[in-house]
């Protein structure tokens, strides 16, 4: 099964992604997790994303198209998997149908999280991840069981987004609204887009996840 789910920063796609890929055995394939990561490591690739990533903007389609197009022929994607944070324009919505066709897969769900804008400056802000396993939290919605230690891994190291402050929250939400909401039509016309609300509480969408999953 392979899906896409979609939605402005903040919507809890990466929150929910880890859930399905328990729950379905399939992988979560984030473009953000791997610009990070590129970033990270210092590669070419993230020489070229660092400051558009730490200014809100997108980075060039031609790039992230390629990341996609290798990462899905890895073993561990046969199965299926989440597409976090792509396609994220027009653009990349049809080289994504023309990858996919070369590679003869096709897309099962595409499924938009609905959260109002207000909220989302308010999660983002809040959110921080631990250091050692990567799982997420949140200062008030999602925190750790004991205060200080990773529920996972018990890390006590924690980290927060180079973009995740107020200011290149609303550059996000912007370029959201002008470059990646526009998919949504593209998908409607192909019957298959689904929606759920993502103002609910964290465990009530993973319940509406499955249910549109499992349909
Ligand atoms: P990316 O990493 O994809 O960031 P994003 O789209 O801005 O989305 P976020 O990761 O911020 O939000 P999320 O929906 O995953 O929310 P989360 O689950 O963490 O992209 C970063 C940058 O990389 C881009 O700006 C761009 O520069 C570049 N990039 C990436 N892909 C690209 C592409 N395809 N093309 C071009 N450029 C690209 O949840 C947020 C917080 O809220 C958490 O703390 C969580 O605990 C909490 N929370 C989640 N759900 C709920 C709930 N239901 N109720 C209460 N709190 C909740
Ligand atoms: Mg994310
Ligand atoms: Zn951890």
């Amino acid at each position: 099964m392979n899906i896409i789910l979609l939605g402005p920063p903040g919507a809890g796609k990466g929150t929910q992604a880890k859930f399905l890929e328990d729950t379905f055995k399939i992988i979560q394939l984030s473009t953000g997790d791997m610009l990070r990561a590129a970033v990270k490591s210092g590669s070419e690739l993230g020489k070229q994303a660092k400051e558009i990533m730490e200014a809100g903007k997108l980075v060039p389609d031609d790039l992230v198209i390629n990341l996609i197009s290798e990462r899905i022929d890895q073993p561990d994607a046969k199965n299926g998997y989440i597409l976090d944070g792509f396609p994220r324009t027009v653009p990349q919505a049809e080289a994504l149908d023309t990858m996919l066709s070369q590679k003869g897969q096709k897309l099962d769900h595409v499924i938009e999280m609905k959260v109002v804008d207000d909220v989302l400056v308010e999660r983002i802000c809040g959110r921080y991840s631990c250091a050692k396993c990567g799982a997420g939290y949140h200062d008030s919605f999602q925190k750790p069981k004991v205060a200080g230690v990773c529920d996972g891994c018990g890390g006590t190291e924690f980290k927060r987004r180079a973009d995740d402050n107020a200011e290149t929250v609303k550059t996000r939400l912007a370029q959201y609204h002008a470059q990646t909401a526009p998919i949504l039509p593209y998908y409607q016309g192909k019957g298959i887009l689904k929606s759920v609300d993502g103002m609910a509480d964290i465990a009530v969408v993973t319940r509406q996840l499955e249910a549109v999953l499992r349909a």
